[in-house]
């Protein structure tokens, strides 16, 4: 089976080719990702108008790199599938109209995706994990911890209450005058910084829920910035290591009790996978570390291509639905929101713009 991925939800145009074989495996014939950094660096975050036109700019030369490097011809695809969201709905209707155009002309299913579902199903891609699995998904728009029991199959165990948390270091890194995206600079300055210097809260600590929190932490790093203004960059290094050591001590707790949750409902999972742009952060990697051996599990972090945004992870999201049977018409909706557990209820406290919880 040969699917055609394609990802507008935020700030990287994409488009992949991915076969997956009758015994469930899947192999990458091609992905091609042109992120948008550039266009929004200005701006110090993305701007979704910026966004949704260049993604019309880019698309049908992305989709088409992606077939040649396969190697492939439309005729030869079984299906094409999109991230219908969540996410910037610029972005996502220029896609979803994509996508739908493609399987009419070619006369082919459409799979509308939900992105989340994509970043769940990754490690599926790379390693042939089994269910069920705990996911810790932490990027510029998500923070969660979700049980991955199935296709289509997801239990939220914990969301973020107010930002995400690539989010807050986008933001701790605009308010010490960092350059966008914050969170690659704020590890690097951590590594020269003193993480003992400022002691920083740690929300949620503790509590029974795996919620998270974060803007209370940023508010209190800002208030240490004015405090010291004007910022030698040992300062910023300071606040930078301290602000991290926070985030891990928050997220080594919150999933310990993510993973105690999934034990009691669904046993020991198979695996503890991170996934999103944070994940790519060395010390939040070692928190992980420690935390699944803990929890006698293991580890798995896709690399780091197919951890942030990608065609590959929409394509291969699609062949698992497809091989199912679950193919959607052209009447399926573009959405900016769209949770991944139905059942989920927005958290207690929950007020946030971007986190989409
Ligand atoms: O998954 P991603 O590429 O895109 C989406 O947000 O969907 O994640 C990007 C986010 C940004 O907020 C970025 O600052 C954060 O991931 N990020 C990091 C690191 N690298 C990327 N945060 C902390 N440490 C990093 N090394
Ligand atoms: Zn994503």
């Amino acid at each position: 089976m040969l699917v055609l991925g394609i990802e507008t939800t935020c700030d990287e145009t994409a488009a992949a080719v991915v076969e997956r074989q009758a015994d469930g495996s899947g192999k990458i014939l091609s992905n091609i990702v042109r992120s948008q950094t550039a266009e929004h660096a200005r701006f110090g975050g993305v701007v979704p108008e910026i966004a949704a036109r260049a993604h019309v700019d880019l698309l049908d030369g992305i989709v088409a790199s992606a077939m040649k490097e396969a190697g492939v011809g439309y005729a030869q695809l079984s299906a094409v599938a999109a991230a219908a969201g969540p996410g910037l709905i610029g972005g996502v209707i220029v896609g979803l109209t994509t996508a739908k155009a493609i399987a009419m002309v070619h006369d082919m299913p459409l799979i509308a995706v939900n992105h989340l579902e994509a970043h769940a199903l990754t490690p599926r891609l790379t390693c042939a994990l089994a269910f069920p699995y705990c996911l810790f998904l932490a990027s510029g728009g998500h923070t969660q911890i979700v049980a991955v029991v199935g296709v289509g199959q997801y239990v939220r165990l914990g969301t973020t209450v107010d930002d995400a948390m690539g989010e807050a270091f986008d933001k701790v890194a605009k308010m010490l005058s960092l350059p966008y995206p914050g969170g690659p600079q704020v590890e690097r300055a951590a590594e020269d910084g003193d993480a003992k210097r400022f002691t920083f809260p740690r929300p949620m600590l503790g509590r029974p829920d795996a919620n998270f929190s974060l803007s209370g932490l940023k508010t209190a790093v800002r208030n240490e910035a004015s405090r010291l203004v004007p910022l030698e960059p040992q300062d910023v290094s300071d606040l930078c290591a301290s602000f991290q050591a926070a985030v891990l001590e928050t997220t080594a707790d919150r999933l310990s009790v993510g993973l105690k949750l999934f034990q009691e409902q669904f046993g020991t999972p198979r695996a503890l996978v991170a996934a999103g742009g944070v994940a790519a952060n060395r010390a939040i990697r070692g928190a992980l570390q420690d935390v699944a051996a803990r929890a006698e599990t293991t580890l798995i972090i896709p690399p780091p291509a197919l951890c942030t945004d990608n065609g590959a992870m929409i394509a291969w999201a699609g062949a698992e639905r497809m091989a199912l049977g679950l193919t959607d018409t052209m009447e399926a909706p573009p959405r900016a929101r769209w949770l991944l557990d139905a059942n989920a209820k927005a958290p207690v406290g929950h007020a946030n713009s971007r986190a989409g919880y």
